[in-house]
């Protein structure tokens, strides 16, 4: 595809094909060179653990287009550490940092032309996979593993963007185990997140938003984003064994502090709700989203936020803040974005 034929301010976040991936494969013992491809498949043993036992984690981190033409991937050292917790919570290899930020450079570089330009408000997504490939039968861990990045120009998550959306909760679904993987990024929790989120969309809803898997009782993971709420300049986001770690919640933290907002990641009862001023899910897909309702689908409650479809003021600040920085619009203070040198 040419680029010129890509319509960047109407991107929607979906898969595009690109130039190149890059892979890497551990075997012997060993990772083995940075092998570049123009092909969008993979040859995988009918027997590979990754088909059958679900040896299978990603990523996803993003590259900008700056005000200054300079691109920028976001915190790549906290993805490829979270890429590193995640092999190790299913007994996989894991890739060492710096073969994954040198993957990760390599293939924004060869796919340079699918940058989106600055000032459409699309970005590069940057999706590294880990996958088992020894054929096996009995349930253990392969003893090879390979590692693909591919990258895709995106634009919004949800397509309102920076708007609020509807958001549901039910007991009646769990993401995740209490002592599971909730806080890894592996293939197998979006797997188990289907039912639940092609429930709420059947429903005219964004996404689900999951209570804590052992009580039921503590706002847990939205969809495939955190939750976070807003009230007396405070920012709250759970603390919770089975949410994901995001990327961009903790950098949200950051930048509130950097405001003068308080900052406060503990559990969050459902009762609390009602008490929010504003809410919303962050990611590195969604970024912010802001929420604009949240409805129990059990007891037909209704918690409405966003009583002008408008997102709040300290959410907009928050998202101006952090998207300033990825953009190159506002100085990088803590030094989360790596600027690509280009030959
Ligand atoms: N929670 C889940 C389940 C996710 O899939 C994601 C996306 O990566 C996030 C949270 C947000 O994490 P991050 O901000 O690192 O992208
Ligand atoms: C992300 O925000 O990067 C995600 O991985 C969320 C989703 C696309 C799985």
């Amino acid at each position: 595809m040419k680029e010129t034929e890509i319509d960047w301010k109407n991107l929607s976040f979906g898969y595009l094909p690109t130039d190149y991936n890059v892979r890497c494969t551990f075997k012997d013992g060993k990772w083995g060179p940075i092998e570049v491809s123009d092909s969008e498949y993979i040859p995988i043993h009918i027997s590979a653990s990754c088909l059958h036992y679900g040896q299978e984690s990603f990523e996803g981190l993003k590259a900008f287009r700056g005000k200054d033409g300079k691109v920028r991937v976001f915190r790549m050292r906290e993805n490829a550490r979270r890429f590193i917790n995640s092999a190790h919570g299913i007994k996989m290899e894991p890739m060492p940092e710096d073969l994954f930020c040198e993957m990760v450079k390599k293939v924004v570089k060869l796919n340079e032309r699918f940058v989106p330009p600055y000032g459409t408000g699309a970005s590069l997504y940057i999706r590294p996979l880990e996958i088992g490939i020894s054929p096996l039968l009995g349930v253990k861990p392969a003893k090879e593993y390979m590692v693909v990045m591919l990258v895709s120009p995106v634009g919004p998550y949800f397509k309102d963007g920076f708007k609020p959306t509807k958001v549901c909760l039910s007991r009646e679904y769990d993401r995740v185990a209490p002592k599971g993987t909730g806080a890894i990024k592996i293939g197998g929790n979006y797997a188990a997140s289907l039912v639940a989120g092609e429930k709420a969309h059947e429903l005219g809803y964004s996404v689900m938003l999951y209570l804590d898997p052992k009580e039921k009782k503590y706002l847990d993971e939205c969809g495939a984003a955190n939750f976070f709420g807003i009230k007396d300049n405070t920012y709250v986001t759970p603390a919770s064994p089975s949410v994901l770690p995001s990327i961009t919640n903790m950098s949200l933290r950051q930048l509130a502090e950097d405001l003068g907002i308080k900052v406060e990641q503990r559990h969050i009862p459902i009762d609390e709700l009602p008490t929010f001023e504003e809410v919303g899910a962050c990611g590195t897909a969604a970024v912010i989203s802001p929420v604009g309702e949240i409805d129990d689908l059990d007891t037909g409650e209704k918690y409405v936020f966003a009583k002008d479809g408008q997102a709040g003021p300290v959410s907009t600040r928050l998202y101006n803040k952090l998207r300033g920085i990825q953009l190159g619009e506002e100085p990088d203070t803590h030094g989360w974005c790596d600027i690509i040198e280009f030959d």
